[in-house]
């Protein structure tokens, strides 16, 4: 099925433009075009689950934080046990003397999931929260 195509026009920064061109020529696009579409599609992608408030989901959590914060890793833990309906793997990774990755794969519904990810921001010991869904549509 071929979709139909809008034409639009765009005014940029100069700057910002030579940057995603320097970008999208090294990821070896072959047309701007190509990669403002690509760029939409992400942004989609990343920002569709705030208004997706309910259904089912699929994404991965990063999770990063300072292992030397008292009992933040055993919370840490402990938080994905009362989740693990919702979490298929986890992957840890000690990224330096203080600082690990967590990476939560999670599947399920996205109310649950965006408690955990609450919960998980609001943590002390915890630097960075975030939450990247893979769906394309509604249906994956
Ligand atoms: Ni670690």
């Amino acid at each position: 099925m071929e979709e139909s195509i809008t034409r639009i026009g765009v005014s940029l920064p100069k700057n910002l433009l030579k940057e995603f061109d320097s970008i999208i020529s090294s990821r070896g696009y072959s047309s701007r075009s190509e990669a403002i579409r690509d760029a939409i599609r992400m942004y989609i992608n990343e920002f569709k689950w705030l208004e997706k408030e309910s259904g089912e989901v699929i994404g991965v959590v990063t999770v990063i934080y300072d292992h030397n914060y008292r009992g933040v890793t055993d919370t840490i833990i402990s938080l994905q046990h009362d989740y693990n309906d919702v979490i298929t793997t986890t992957m840890h990774i000690h990224l330096d003397g203080e600082n690990c990755l967590e990476m939560i794969n999670v599947k399920g519904d996205m109310a649950k999931i965006k408690k955990m990810v609450g919960r998980l921001t609001a943590l002390k010991g915890v630097i960075s929260v975030k939450f990247i869904t893979a769906f394309k549509e509604d249906r994956f």
